[in-house]
């Protein structure tokens, strides 16, 4: 095994509390396209048209087309080894999942209690009279009729359940993810590591005390402040590094 392989696997087996992180990276070889880099979502659409309360506002139709055809893709992709491996990982007590993606392979791998910072794209809300009341509702079907879809209760326009740009994390999940940061391993994968608040979550959680280490075959800015870069990619690294999770957070 790789010096940094052994040196992380070293970390995480003599730790009792162990947070990851994860972003598009994870799901890359699943066939879930990343959001930047060469083949990145963000090179052939704009954010700002598609990915913000005011783009909704301006063509809700436009913007849900473009989710329905991402949601037709996921429904096709399987989780990868990496999702299996923190699916595992997660049967231990002392382990944290939080999850930048809204792709839900992480629980359809069978993680428990993913902390979803940035939502989920198989859930609905409303964006009207309802919005608000914490009244969002899950639909796994991969084209949704009709679309813009509307809210059951009352009638108004539902949006994708997903943060958007300029959008505020749920205090609920931003209070899961504090608890997580005072962990012994806090481990960053597959993430370019620059949207916040996300990205400054491992740099939060080494200020209080973490081995903070990142899985990414191309290093990012981020890696110069951590323990730990590897760069490979995540579906070959956890698979090697399984075992070490098992016993320590027990
Ligand atoms: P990005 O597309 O910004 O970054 C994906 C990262 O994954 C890159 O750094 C790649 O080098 C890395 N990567 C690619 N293949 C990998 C592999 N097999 N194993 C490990 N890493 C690999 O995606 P995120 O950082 O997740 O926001 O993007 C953050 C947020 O920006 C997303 O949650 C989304 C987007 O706009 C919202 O939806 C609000």
């Amino acid at each position: 095994m790789d010096d940094r392989l052994q040196q992380l696997a070293k970390r995480l087996s003599g730790a009792t509390r162990v947070t990851v992180m994860t972003g598009a990276g994870v799901s890359a070889a699943s066939g879930v396209p990343t959001f930047r880099g060469p083949h990145g979502l963000w090179r052939s659409f704009r954010p700002e048209d598609l990915a913000t309360p005011h783009a909704f506002a301006r063509d809700p139709r436009m913007v849900w087309e473009w989710y329905d055809w991402r949601r037709s893709q996921l429904a096709a992709c399987e989780p990868n080894a990496a999702h299996d491996v923190l699916a595992r990982w997660s049967a231990h007590p002392g382990f944290t999942l939080i999850t930048q993606n809204v792709d839900g392979l992480h629980e359809r791998a069978g993680t428990r209690d993913v902390i979803r910072f940035h939502g989920s794209i198989w859930e609905l809300q409303c964006a009207e009279e309802c919005r608000g009341s914490g009244s969002g509702w899950e639909d796994r079907t991969a084209h949704l009729d009709p679309l813009p879809p509307r809210c059951p209760p009352c009638g108004g326009l539902a949006g994708p359940g997903v943060v958007w740009f300029g959008e505020a994390i749920d205090p609920a999940v931003l209070a899961r993810c504090e608890r997580a940061l005072a962990c012994d391993v806090f481990l960053s994968i597959g993430t370019s590591s620059i949207v916040y608040p996300a990205a400054g979550l491992v740099h939060a959680a080494k200020r209080l005390g973490a081995f903070t280490a990142e899985i990414n075959p191309e290093a990012t800015e981020a890696a110069g402040d951590l323990n730990l870069a590897i760069a490979m990619p995540a579906e070959d690294v956890l698979p090697q590094i399984l075992g070490s999770v098992t016993s320590s957070c027990d």
